[in-house]
This record gives structure tokens, C-alpha cells and sequence, in this order.
């Protein structure tokens, strides 16, 4: 294993950069043991605007082009909220997902050992649960064509988009899903708004083809308001889910809060070659920036997915999630997963904890 590999370090807006930086020293700490790094960074969102006066340079969208994997924080903040959308620092995270053909999204959502009170579910409905969401990145009324806002001729405002989907960019995601499913407990759930929604009713039937090649995985389908529900009600029925664009960003929030907290989860964003962006699934969080306070740890254990998918390096990625699982069993706690009256440690002293603990 010393092959060099390259990393795109893009940290952003907010407490972008404070998690990053804890990720960075845990992937440097295991440079001894045989990973071998070359580590570049670049400026992205409003950062970059600042700098640039472009959300994603054209210097950052080459540096991320031509590494092995990206590793990226998180952008956005109240500042740059009225720029013109072009120029808001979100174009960035979209932007790069279109750029590199990053059309599948990975969520895990899992609870950890001791974290099942801080979620706002009670500990006996999330126990255990270990949900995989898969969301189609690249397409669905993200990008749909047409959009806009205008004025009608009655002289009202209107705006809208288009939700679209060609089959193509169904069956690849929907064999991402699959084979995901095989590697799992082989169950693959698949969310649209088929009663409703002719996208849907497309999704729905490119699925059910593409399944015909996995005879193992039983396939089932919910519309997507059920499940929200289901979420809450009994989490641990799933075990893949497999999404649109539009809902996956919601349901995958939703699943994040019923692990304790949206600060835990890591992300994988991988194209067809398996060439990946790895973010923690929450924002900027431009309240908490510069504080110390943010939790670093679904950077962290993006930085363990990303040398699991990109970088083949399974022994370093369960290396950090054991650390993870083991300053958790330490009682260490940021601010957003501590129970009441529990003492609290900053962002700075997670990463200690998790260097320390990685052995
Ligand atoms: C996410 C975020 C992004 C999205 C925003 C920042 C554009 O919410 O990664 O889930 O909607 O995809
Ligand atoms: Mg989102």
C-alpha cells in the first residue's frame, strides 16, 4: 500500500474548515502505518467567492478532477445569501457533483452504541438501525430544464422547475442500489411519488426491470410520504433505500436526526469508476463557525468512507471508525450528541481523542 494518493482537500464556508482540519490530522496519523498522501488544498463557496468572485474556481474544479478523491466540508452562509444563484456558494457542492458525474450518493445512516438517547426517537425504536440511502445525485429537478422565474402576462410572478428523469440515469443508479442491497441484508427499497408523479411512475418501472437481474434482493416500493413515515416509525425495516435526487436530500435528513444527530453522518458521492467526494451530510453551520464547538466526526468517517471507495484501503477505513466507535464508548461527546448535564469537549479535542484512540 504505498502508492501515493491524491486528495482534494476543499474545507469551504462556516465550520467547513474546522472539521476538515480534524479529518486531515486523523488521515496524516495514519501515514505511519503505510498510507501514503499527497494532500492539496483549494478554496470552494463563499470562500472562494470572496477570493474569486466564483464558487468553484476553475484552479479548484481542476484540482478535484485530477485527484483520487475529494475531501470536502461544507458550504454556504448567510453572507452570501442574495448573490445571484450562480454565484451562491451551493453552485459549488452542484457544480462539482455535475462536473465529475458524481450520480451516486451513499448515506449511511447507523446508530452508534451510545448515542441511542440522543436521538429524539425513543432508544427502543432506533436501537440497531442501520439504513444505507442512496440518492441519484446528478439528476431530478435539481437540473431539470427547463427553469426560471418570470413574469406572466397577468403580470404575476412564477417560478419553476422541471423534474426529469431519462431512463439511463435511472437503471445506473437503481444497480448501485442493487448491488449495494447484495453486499447487505439484500433488501432494497425504492422511494418515489409514483401515484402522482409521471418521473416517478418511469423510476418505478426502471427499477422493477433492473431487479429481474437480481433475483436475490427482494425489492420493495414506498411513495415517499409514507416514507417519512415509516422512517419514524420502525427504522429498522430498511436496509436500502434507493432515491431521487430531491427526496433523498430530505430523507436523508430526516434519517440523519433519528441517529442523534446530523454531525455523525458521512457521505460518499461516486461516479461510474468509483472516483468519489466525501462530505459529512450537514451545512456550514455559520452560527457555531470558528467556535470549537462543531462535531467532526462525519468528517472523520467520511475520510473512512473515501479510503474505502476511492482509495482501496479497507484497513485504514475500519482503523477510523473503530477509533470513532471507541472515543464514543469513551463517553467523549461534542456539544450536538452529549446528554444533559454530560460534559462536552470541542471540535480540536475530538480529533485529539480519535488520533489517540486510532492506536
Ligand atoms: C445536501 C445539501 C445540498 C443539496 C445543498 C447544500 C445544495 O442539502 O448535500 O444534502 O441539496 O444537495
Ligand atoms: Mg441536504
Amino acid at each position: 500500500m504505498s502508492q501515493t494518493r491524491k486528495i482534494a482537500v476543499l474545507p469551504g464556508d462556516g465550520i467547513g474548515s474546522e472539521i476538515v482540519a480534524q479529518a486531515v490530522r486523523v488521515l496524516r496519523a495514519l501515514e505511519p502505518h503505510g498510507l501514503v498522501l499527497d494532500l492539496a488544498e483549494a478554496p470552494v463557496g463563499g470562500t472562494a467567492y470572496d477570493l474569486a468572485g466564483d464558487p468553484l474556481p476553475a484552479a479548484t474544479l481542476a484540482l478535484a478532477r485530477e485527484a483520487d478523491a475529494v475531501l470536502f466540508g461544507a458550504v454556504g452562509g448567510w453572507q452570501w445569501d442574495r448573490l445571484p444563484r450562480e454565484k451562491r456558494p451551493e453552485q459549488a457542492i452542484l457544480g462539482l457533483r455535475k462536473s465529475l458525474q458524481l450520480f451516486a450518493n451513499l448515506r449511511p445512516a447507523t446508530i452508534h452504541a451510545g448515542l441511542e438517547s440522543a436521538s429524539t426517537l425513543r432508544p427502543e425504536v432506533v436501537e440497531g438501525m442501520d439504513v444505507l440511502i442512496i440518492r441519484e445525485l446528478t439528476g431530478d429537478i435539481y437540473f431539470g430544464q427547463p427553469r426560471g422565474l418570470r413574469t406572466t402576462g397577468e403580470g404575476l410572478r412564477e417560478g419553476f422547475d422541471t423534474m426529469h428523469y431519462d431512463e439511463s440515469e435511472i437503471r445506473r443508479i437503481a444497480h448501485v442500489g442493487f448491488r449495494s442491497a447484495m453486499k447487505r441484508h439484500r433488501r432494497l427499497c425504492s422511494v418515489d411519488k409514483a401515484n402522482v408523479l409521471e418521473t416517478s411512475q418511469l423510476w418505478r418501472d426502471v427499477t422493477t426491470e433492473v431487479g429481474r437481474d437480481y433475483p436475490e434482493v427482494e425489492l420493495s416500493h414506498m411513495y415517499v410520504d409514507n416514507a417519512a413515515m415509516q422512517l419514524l416509525r420502525n427504522p429498522r425495516q430498511f436496509d436500502v433505500i434507493v432515491t431521487g435526487n430531491l427526496f433523498g436530500d430530505i430523507l436523508s435528513d430526516e434519517a440523519s436526526m433519528l441517529t442523534g444527530s446530523i454531525g455523525m453522518l458521512p457521505s460518499a458521492s461516486l461516479d461510474a469508476a468509483g472516483k468519489g467526494l466525501y462530505e459529512p451530510i450537514h451545512g456550514s453551520a455559520p452560527d457555531i463557525a470558528g467556535k470549537d464547538v462543531a462535531n467532526p466526526l462525519a468528517t472523520i468517517l467520511s475520510a473512512a468512507m473515501m479510503l474505502r471507495y476511492s482509495l482501496d484501503a479497507e484497513p485504514h477505513a475500519r482503523r477510523i471508525e473503530a477509533a470513532v466507535a471507541a472515543v464514543l464508548a469513551q463517553g467523549l461527546r461534542t456539544a450536538d450528541i452529549a446528554e444533559k448535564g454530560q460534559p462536552v469537549i470541542g471540535t480540536r479535542a475530538m480529533g485529539d481523542a480519535v488520533v489517540a484512540a486510532l492506536g
